[in-house]
C-alpha cells in the first residue's frame, strides 16, 4: 500500500508495534529447552493483547500464530510441541499480523544459548544487510540498491543471499507489490514512491542461494544443510530515512 493520511501512518504503527512486542518478547524466551510451540504460544499472548490476528493465518490457513525456523530451516516452520531448541541453534522467530485492516510484518534470528562463532557472525553480517538495505529505502531512488547493498554485505561477510525469498510490499494484506528482492538486478527500473509500505528482510545463509519447500507443505529449507539467518522490519518511504514501524 501507499499511506495517504496520518491514519494510515497511525494504523501501521499500532500493528508495527504490535508484533513487534511478539518478536520481542518470544526473542527474550529463546533459552536451551524450550519448544517453539511455548514461544509460539508467547507470540499469540502478545498479539491477542492488541486484538491483532496472525496473517499467515488469516492469509494462508497457516497452522500456527508466527512462523519459526530453526537452523537449516529458512522461513515459514511451523511451531511443535515436539521441536526442543538446544544450545548452539540458531531461531528465526517471524511475526505477522492485521489489526484494523492493517499489516505488518518483522522477523528477527537469535541465537539458542552459546553458538558458534561462524553462527554469530552469520547473525550480525545478517543484521547488518538489513541496516544497509534500509539505508537505500528513500523516495527517488531505485528499488534495486536495496538488493543490491545487501547482497554486497553478504559477500563482503562470506554469507550467500537466498535468492528465492525477498521483501515484499505489506500494509492492506500480508504480500503486495513490489517484489523487494536480496540480490542485485540490473534491469528493474522500479524507483521508489514517497509513501510506499514495503519489507526489507534479507535471508542470509552460510552456504545455500535457494530455499525449498519441505513435505509437510510449508517449511522452506536450505536443500544443502546449510544454516540461514533473517532481519526483518515494516517501513514507510520518505524523501529522508523510512519510518520503521516494527
Ligand atoms: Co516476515
Ligand atoms: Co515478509
Amino acid at each position: 500500500m501507499s499511506v495517504n493520511d496520518e491514519h494510515d501512518i497511525e494504523g501501521l504503527k499500532c500493528i508495527g508495534a504490535a508484533v513487534a512486542a511478539a518478536r520481542d518478547a518470544m526473542g527474550t524466551h529463546v533459552v536451551p529447552g524450550v519448544t517453539t510451540a511455548e514461544l509460539d504460544a508467547i507470540g499469540k499472548e502478545h498479539l491477542d493483547r492488541y486484538g491483532a490476528r496472525s496473517a499467515p493465518q488469516l492469509a494462508y490457513g497457516f497452522p500456527a500464530v508466527t512462523c519459526i525456523s530453526v537452523n537449516d530451516e529458512l522461513a515459514h516452520g511451523i511451531p511443535s510441541p515436539e521441536r526442543v531448541l538446544r544450545a548452539g541453534d540458531l531461531v528465526n522467530i517471524d511475526v505477522s499480523a492485521e489489526l484494523d485492516g492493517y499489516w505488518a510484518d518483522t522477523g528477527a534470528s537469535f541465537p539458542v544459548g552459546t553458538v558458534s562463532a561462524q553462527a554469530s557472525a552469520l547473525l550480525r553480517a545478517t543484521r547488518l544487510a538489513l541496516e544497509d538495505g534500509m539505508s537505500q529505502a528513500r523516495a527517488g531512488a531505485p528499488l534495486r540498491n536495496i538488493g543490491r547493498a545487501v547482497e554486497r554485505r553478504a559477500n563482503s561477510c562470506g554469507f550467500r543471499v537466498v535468492r528465492n525469498l525477498c521483501g515484499h510490499g505489506v500494509g492492506r494484506h500480508i504480500h503486495e507489490d513490489p517484489q523487494v528482492p536480496n540480490t542485485f538486478h540490473p534491469q528493474d527500473r522500479t524507483i521508489l514512491r514517497e509513501g510506499l509500505v514495503i519489507t526489507i528482510e534479507p535471508f542470509l545463509t552460510t552456504g545455500a542461494t535457494i530455499a525449498v519447500e519441505d513435505a509437510d507443505g510449508w517449511t522452506l529449507r536450505s536443500p544443502d544443510g546449510s544454516r540461514g539467518a533473517q532481519f526483518e522490519h515494516t517501513l514507510i518511504i520518505t524523501r529522508g530515512r523510512p519510518i520503521v514501524v516494527t
